[in-house]
């Protein structure tokens, strides 16, 4: 006994936390989510750089179909960012997209795309928004492209007018001097108005398309919109939970500072909702500029399957990651070379939600532990447990999760994990999701599944999280 020394208590004694319990109630509880859409995981691909995914990243195909192979339809694509805004349409182009720049990892200031461009978005399976350029302020050539858009791409789900215009300046020439939320407004409705007349068509325009909830917000555009709300598809937001100079995966992970980040957008989803109309995570990833480092990690991975639960929680239909330059791209989830550990997240939240009808919340969201029920058909059928403790290096913590109230006599689990939670693929240090991993260059899945049972006693089963781990219990 005396070998476990003052000391030793206090460097250990912390590291099992008082034990998590949660009741999973045998119906969805007032605080569920409404209806999940079937695919609330999607992909934002950068306008420029579409076609290359399409035509030269092997990964692009496979990644997503595994996707398809959870949920049963493909993930949702949008094609815009930044460059949608200095793209401009020519019908005469043989190429999808023409640009020249002088450095590969740069994005191009100025590019065309041809009728081809359009084509490669006919050929995606699943469903497909698109953005056009209103920064440049040239309604004729948009309405040209979104006119070949409408006609072309079979699952077309709707059509922006521009990208992030909180972020244009008096200098563009859409602002004529001077730009302004009001400004934004006023041209985003006569834009919508111009472009759905012009296509016979309602129900089209993904509005908004604003980064954050500044005073460019989807409350205030939706009181705008007068009769041409009948236009409007969704409302649509961009977030980006980090910034160059505040660079820390701790606090991106962390499931209280999760729920900090997606309360910011529920005034957003409730404008929406009130407006009739769907509400989009249209851009988002963990961190802008390169991320510093924190965004290629399993760290991130948890991030994702957190932040999405929390988001179609709080009824947004889904959000779509952003996948930048090609081979500049910290938090892309796949490139030609190599796997990025977020898509491990991506895969596991995509596995945790589908074909499920509605998530409620396990715990209240000031810890870094937590907890989802899943349902289908008003029944729970699986539990999403998360402990966002930041693990880097040293003794690994661990924590223990007991469900109570299950009817079943066993369950099984698959885990979300690596090495540590800023394990990163590329430097040889994959995550799993359920023993398995993606393989890179071209994603297919390998290795034996690593499925875990458990035997129910008493309405009640246990398990242990170390920390930066994920586990996804099957009922
Ligand atoms: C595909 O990659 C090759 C070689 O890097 C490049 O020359 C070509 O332009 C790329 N095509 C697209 C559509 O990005
Ligand atoms: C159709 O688009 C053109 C621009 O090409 C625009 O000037 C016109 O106002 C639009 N038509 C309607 C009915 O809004
Ligand atoms: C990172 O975030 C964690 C959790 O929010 C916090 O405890 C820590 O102080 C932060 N680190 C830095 C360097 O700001
Ligand atoms: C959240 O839950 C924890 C654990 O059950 C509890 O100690 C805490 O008081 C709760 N906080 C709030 C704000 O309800």
């Amino acid at each position: 006994m005396h070998s476990v020394g003052i000391a030793w208590l206090l460097s250990h004694v912390h590291l099992v936390a008082a034990a998590v319990t949660y009741s999973i109630p045998s119906s969805p509880p007032s605080n569920a989510s409404p209806q999940l859409d079937p695919t609330p995981v999607g992909v934002s691909l950068e306008f420029f750089t579409f076609p290359g995914y399409m035509e030269n990243v092997t990964s692009t195909s496979r990644c997503l179909e595994n996707f398809k192979d959870l949920t049963g339809a493909w993930p949702p694509v949008r094609i815009g960012g930044t460059t949608q805004d200095r793209a401009t349409y020519d019908a005469k182009s043989s190429a999808a997209v023409t640009y020249s720049v002088s450095n590969a990892a740069d994005a191009p200031m100025t590019l065309t795309f041809g009728p081809r461009f359009i084509d490669l978005a006919n050929s995606y399976p699943g469903r497909v928004i698109i953005g056009f350029n209103r920064r440049l302020n040239n309604l004729a050539n948009t309405v040209a492209a979104a006119k070949l858009a409408y006609q072309k791409i079979k699952n077309l789900e709707a059509i922006e007018l521009g990208n992030e215009p909180n972020f244009f300046s008096n200098s563009d020439p859409i602002a004529g001097g001077s730009w302004s939320a009001a400004k934004d407004r006023t041209s985003q409705v006569q834009w919508q108005q111009a472009v759905a007349a012009n296509l016979s068509a309602s129900n089209i325009i993904s509005a908004g398309v604003y980064f954050g909830t500044d005073n460019f917000n989807i409350a205030g555009l939706a009181k705008a919109q007068g009769s041409a709300i009948s236009t409007v598809k969704n409302f649509c937001s961009h977030n980006y939970p980090q910034w160059a100079g505040t660079y820390n995966l701790s606090k991106l992970m962390s499931h209280s500072a999760i729920a900090s980040q997606v309360s910011q957008f529920k005034a957003e989803a409730a404008a929406a909702k009130a407006a009739g109309k769907e509400y989009i995570m249209g851009e988002t990833n963990s961190a802008t500029q390169g991320g510093g480092g924190i965004s290629p990690t399993l760290g991130a991975g948890l991030w994702i399957v957190d932040y999405v639960a929390q988001s179609v929680l709080m009824g947004m239909k889904a959000l779509y990651f952003h996948q930048g330059t090609i081979g500049n791209c910290q938090y892309c989830w796949w490139g030609r070379y190599s796997m990025g550990n977020p898509y491990y997240g991506a895969y596991f939240i995509t596995m945790a939600l589908a074909q499920a009808d509605r998530i409620a919340p396990l715990d209240n969201m000031s810890s870094n532990y937590g907890g989802y029920a899943i349902y289908k058909d008003n029944k729970p059928i699986r539990v999403l447990l998360l402990n966002s403790d930041y693990y880097e290096t040293g003794t690994r913590s661990k924590q223990t999760y007991t469900l109570t109230g299950l009817s079943s006599s066993a369950v099984t689990a698959k885990r979300l994990t690596g090495a540590s939670a800023t394990a990163r693929q590329d430097r040889g240090s994959s995550a799993t999701v359920d023993g398995q991993t993606f393989e890179d260059g071209t994603c297919k899945k390998q290795g034996t599944a690593a499925t875990e049972k458990a035997t129910v006693s008493g309405g009640s089963v246990t398990f242990t999280l170390s920390a930066s781990e994920a586990l996804l219990v099957y009922l």
